[in-house]
């Protein structure tokens, strides 16, 4: 059965290019994990959770997000929490690689008591996210396609090349990846060279789409995995990420 809760609003800051959007529910969602939230427009919205606490979570949103617009002690009917989220517990090297502009649902990762390595891939240093809500304890590899910060090329060239990213793989017992969904079959292929037979969820794959009802009754968030149509919202929305390689 799907939990609603009230939600209360309590802050929205700006951290740019982002706001920093801060509620009260009884029960946040875990990392990877989501809210469906009524903010008033045509569909719910998903929430992911940027930092999460005994008595509610934040969420990174950009410009003009309707959270954005909320007047302290605003009360917003959510669902959830909802979906699965990774599953990280007992993992003692945990390895995050992402997008820059998909960090904000991984953040909560980086808090575990894992020693944790963090690879951030923008196109340009101006890309790259502000680094100030990382952990110092966390080891960072920033790679920037014009070779403006970090390590030069792409994500994918890094893990295939004889560099850090791909021992970082290697180290890993459990790498948590939030990219753009069609580079998942590649970044699958990626982890199946540096392993060579990686455990079932040793890669984990964040795929965030449309997710109206959140149920698994609309079917618009239906994904392809080797094992069949699932739904990103109740099968998900962290995959296997071998299972997101089709063609494999
Ligand atoms: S959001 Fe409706 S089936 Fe997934």
């Amino acid at each position: 059965m799907i939990r609603e809760q009230v939600a209360v609003f309590r802050e929205a800051r700006p951290e740019p290019p982002l706001w920093w959007v801060r509620f009260e529910v009884s029960v946040p969602p875990a990392a990877g994990r989501f809210m469906l939230a009524d903010l008033a427009g045509p569909v719910r919205i998903p929430l992911f959770a940027a930092a999460i606490d005994p008595t509610g979570f934040a969420i990174m949103a950009p410009p003009g997000h309707p959270a954005t617009h909320l007047l302290p002690g605003a009360r917003v009917a959510m669902l959830g929490p909802l979906g699965k989220g990774f599953r990280i517990e007992n993992q003692q090297r945990l390895l995050v690689i992402t997008e820059a502009g998909r960090l904000p649902p991984l953040l909560p990762l980086l808090t575990s008591t894992a020693t944790t390595t963090l690879v951030v891939e923008a196109a340009t240093r101006a890309r790259l996210p502000s680094l100030h809500r990382i952990p110092p304890t966390v080891e960072l590899h920033t790679i920037t396609h014009d070779g403006s910060a970090g390590h030069t090329g792409t994500l994918e060239q890094l893990l295939d090349a004889d560099s850090p990213v791909r021992e970082s793989l290697r180290w890993a017992d459990c790498a948590c990846f939030s990219c753009e969904p069609a580079r998942y079959p590649a970044l699958a292929r990626s982890v199946r060279r540096a392993r060579m037979h990686p455990s079932a969820d040793f890669a984990q794959a964040l795929i965030e789409v449309t997710m109206p009802c959140g149920a698994g009754a609309c079917e618009v968030c239906r994904i392809q995995t080797r094992s069949g149509e699932r739904r990103a919202c109740s099968d998900g929305p962290v995959f296997d990420l071998l299972e997101l390689d089709t063609d494999g």
